[in-house]
């Protein structure tokens, strides 16, 4: 069963049980413990807990911690865990055994790997990055620019922006380093990954790469690209648990030479000599900080246990058919209300979230609606998302006008996305967001 195949009025849940029943991932979702009932879609967002969780955390605090004590360092591995689990998710972004290693958090990390490219580009003065991207990542490039500038001087931070100006406009020999997220928190929009880098390279500067969005979503191909750095979170797709750590990959031609700016003890290449000054561990391990908490170290551990199984071409395969039925079932069944697509409709820039946008040119027999005669504004999707997700259909939002959906493809069924549009209508038909409460704004969104 393909949906392109399919015409899209055709399309009805036996069509998407069908898909279900077809799909060579389905086996990984009773792997996950899903509350019945529930439609998850924001593992973009946090992902899913793995059954197997509980039982593994349960192990490390009561046999490695209780019983193992200090001993455990050794005896369970645990000061090496950083480079061992990084060695489990190097195959999930296209790098080699001994360039991934756990880090802190994504934002910690973040200013580890660029203050680290930036030093190899001394006398070079700026830094780019995208006004779209992930706000952590902007305000990390503050500290950096301060870091590295001269008092008074900061390096100079260039912003590429959908309106301008583009890559290619900004990039010139004075560009240290280029910092882009590969897929968009907001859009879901997935740059061309090897091509950015080219043209990054071309200008003699230097790729980081932030994968938060991409790693267990998309396929990802580091060293194929030349790429220089990246870093990601386990939190989202990886399900490695609220809080679980980041991840930091360096291409090897950067290991020896690449200073990263936190310099702590575990990024020592004789840790345990304690001697007074500072000397870097040879390889990836001089990204390391301090002791690891390993304790979200272990929730990482047991569902790369389950990643260790996954096909990504697979998953892509997956991700994009989710996405497009998605797509396909909002543009038939939502449309009328005014809720448009944001995300790309061409699958090679598009990750595995979809965002939609209240508000965007609702016509109801034939005329549009103005706000008064009950038409939707931007705004409305907090109100929307609320009242879906009483309703039993997680996903989020992001201010000021966009509700995110998120397709894990390891649980997230063609059923799900039915049901998820479903839900959508009928709470657009029946008014019932509209009630006061569900417009009232929690700290988290
Ligand atoms: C693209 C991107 N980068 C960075 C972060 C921040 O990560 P952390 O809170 O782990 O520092 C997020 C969080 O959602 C993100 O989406």
């Amino acid at each position: 069963m393909s949906l392109a195949t399919s015409a899209p009025d055709a399309i009805d849940r036996a069509t998407c049980a069908a898909l279900d029943a077809a799909d060579p991932l389905a086996r990984f979702r009773e792997r996950f413990a899903l509350p019945e009932g529930v439609v998850y879609l924001d593992g973009n967002s946090l992902g899913a807990l793995p059954r197997a969780t509980p039982e593994h955390l349960q192990r490390v605090i009561t046999e490695e911690w209780g019983t193992g004590l200090i001993r455990s360092w050794n005896d369970a591995g645990w000061f090496d865990k950083p480079t061992a689990l990084g060695d489990r998710i190097a195959p999930l972004v296209g790098a080699a055994p001994g360039e991934v290693v756990l880090g802190d958090s994504t934002s910690a990390s973040l200013f580890q790997v660029v203050t680290a490219a930036a030093r190899l580009r001394p006398g070079r003065r700026a830094i780019v990055s995208e006004r779209a991207n992930f706000p952590t990542d902007l305000y990390v490039l503050e500290s950096v620019q301060e870091l590295l500038g001269e008092p008074g001087r900061p390096l100079e931070r260039r912003l590429i922006d959908d309106d301008g100006p583009t890559l290619d406009e900004v990039l010139d020999d004075d560009v240290a380093v280029v910092v882009l997220t590969h897929v968009n928190y907001r859009t879901g929009r997935m740059f061309d990954l090897a091509e950015v880098t080219r043209r990054v390279h071309e200008a003699g500067a230097l790729m980081v790469w932030d994968l938060c969005h991409s790693v267990g979503a998309v396929p990802v191909e580091l060293n194929a690209a030349g790429a220089d750095f990246a870093i990601g979170c386990t939190y989202k797709y990886l399900n490695g648990g609220p809080g679980s750590p980041s991840f930091i990959w360096a291409a090897a031609r950067h290991h020896g030479v690449a200073r990263p700016p936190l310099t702590g003890w575990h990024g020592h290449a004789r840790p345990f000599d304690f001697t007074v000054g500072y000397e870097p561990a040879d390889g990836i391990t001089r990204f390391r900080v301090g002791t690891p908490q390993l304790l979200a170290v272990a929730g990482l551990e047991a569902s790369l246990d389950l990643w260790a199984e996954v096909d990504l071409a697979e998953l892509r395969e997956k991700s994009l058919r989710l996405t497009e039925l998605f797509i396909c079932l909002v543009d038939t069944r939502l449309a009328e209300w005014g809720i448009e697509v944001v995300t790309p409709r061409q699958s090679a820039q598009r990750g595995s979230q979809v965002a939609l946008r209240a508000g965007g040119g609702a016509r109801v027999g034939g005329g549009a609606l103005r706000p008064g005669d009950g038409a939707l504004t931007p705004g409305d999707g907090y109100a929307l998302m609320q009242a879906l997700i009483e309703r039993g259909v997680i996903g989020d939002f992001r201010a000021p006008d966009l509700m995110r959906f998120g397709f894990a493809p390891l649980y997230v069924t063609h059923t799900d996305v039915w049901d998820a549009v479903a839900a959508l209508e009928d709470l657009l038909r029946s008014g019932s967001w509209r009630e006061p409460r569900f417009a009232r704004r929690g700290a988290v969104t």
